[in-house]
């Protein structure tokens, strides 16, 4: 098949979603929705680098703290974490309103979400600025704990991936679930949420 050049971007290349867990100042959490995510090696061990682009709440907190959490977002936790997308926390300062159920991490002291069948907990090594407003927080992964269910070796790897069912980008602002159904486009998900007393 040939191939046509188009415009630039990650469509068709799935990444997957993190809600970043930042401690606030009154010791509260907060959470914000990332894709820009990945893992490299260094000679310290294992690493993630994590891109946030305009200024925002998460931003300030991890500048403030140098650590933070990413817990992987699964289809149960999807509406929740589209509502923690679009709601930009610096101009919300009720976005907390909502929240999953909050644990603390077990090697550093951020705010890790029960729900999440894995939660990274990264310390912030180096910080590169990209020139737009944007910056790589360059982190070393310093704690990863995972649900005991999808440790269990017995169980083929890939029926232990459907288990965990972590909520795919693949592109054109859509969610898709790890076995190609579509969630809904982005902003859709948190119209789900039960509506908040009072
Ligand atoms: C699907 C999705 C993925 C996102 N990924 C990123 C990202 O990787 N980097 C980023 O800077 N913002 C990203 N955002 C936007 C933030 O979630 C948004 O700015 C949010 O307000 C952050 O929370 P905060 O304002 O409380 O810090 C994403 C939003 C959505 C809906």
């Amino acid at each position: 098949m040939a191939k046509v050049q188009t415009d630039v971007g990650n469509d068709f290349c799935p990444q997957a979603l993190f809600l970043y867990g930042t401690r606030q100042e009154d010791g509260t959490p907060h959470f914000g929705l990332f894709n820009w995510f990945s893992y490299f090696h260094s000679a310290e061990g294992f690493g993630a680098m994590a891109c946030i682009g305009e200024e925002k709440r998460t931003k300030d907190l991890i500048r403030k703290n140098g650590v933070f959490s990413a817990n992987l977002v699964t289809e149960r936790l999807l509406p929740l974490a589209d509502y923690y997308g679009n709601t930009f926390g610096r101009t919300a300062p009720d976005k907390m309103k909502r929240l999953p159920t909050v644990e603390w991490g077990r090697v550093l002291d951020v705010p890790t979400v029960a729900e999440s069948p894995v939660s990274l907990e990264l310390e912030v090594r180096r910080t590169v600025p990209l020139g737009d407003g944007s910056d790589l927080f360059l982190c070393l992964i310093r704690c990863v704990t995972r649900e005991e269910r999808l440790l269990d070796r017995t169980v083929p790897f890939v029926r232990r991936l459907q288990l965990a069912a972590p909520v795919l980008v693949p592109g054109e602002e859509t969610y898709v679930s790890i076995d190609g159904r579509l969630l809904g486009a982005w902003g859709e998900p948190q119209h789900r949420l039960a509506p908040l007393e009072g």
